[in-house]
């Protein structure tokens, strides 16, 4: 029977199987910071955009407004680990970089590293954002598209 429950409750229900990215940003210091994203979506077709949503208590919300570029990456099934580790470390305490020991290549914008492990590999250019209760909607324009054809994508399923 329909009934009103709490959001959290009813959210749960109904979020997964989740679609899962990891975006690339530049850090302060020039290194490369990663987060693991549920809320991205596509957001135009001409120009190609993505939308990311990022606590404004993250780290990565701190280096977007520093270096207006990310990367948004659709990982392939052997990159849970790094999924998992990129969802529940700070870039303030680590570097998830170089702990996910990340397989990577030059980007063309902005030298973002490319994730050769992963599916595909958009980098953008952030060209608006808007403020969502204690999100931030970066809107970033698309200006190369990276894929390996052959590598699975990787779901997120439940908590295991
Ligand atoms: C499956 C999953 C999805 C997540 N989705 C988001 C998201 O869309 N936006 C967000 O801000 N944080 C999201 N998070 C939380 C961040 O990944 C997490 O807080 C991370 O440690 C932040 O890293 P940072 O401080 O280096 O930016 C998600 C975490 C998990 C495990």
């Amino acid at each position: 029977m329909m009934k009103i429950y709490d959001l959290p409750s009813s959210y749960a229900k109904v979020h997964l199987p989740a679609k899962v990215a990891l975006a690339v940003t530049t850090k302060p210091d020039g290194n490369y910071n990663l987060i693991t994203l549920e809320w991205f979506m596509r957001t135009s077709i001409q120009p190609p955009m993505f939308a990311i949503s990022i606590g404004e208590s993250r780290y990565s919300h701190a280096c977007l407004e520093d270096t207006r570029f990310f990367n948004l990456v659709f990982p392939s099934i052997e990159m849970k680990p790094l999924l998992s580790l990129c969802g529940s470390n700070s870039g303030r305490d680590m570097d998830k970089f170089s702990a996910g020991d990340v397989r990577h290549i030059a980007g063309k914008l902005h030298k973002l590293p490319i994730l050769t492990d992963a599916v595909a590999n958009f980098e953008c250019e952030v060209v608006s954002q808007v403020r969502s209760g204690d999100h931030t909607i970066y809107i970033g324009q698309v200006y190369y598209s990276w894929l390996d054809p052959e590598k699975q994508m990787f779901f997120y399923q439940d908590k295991s």
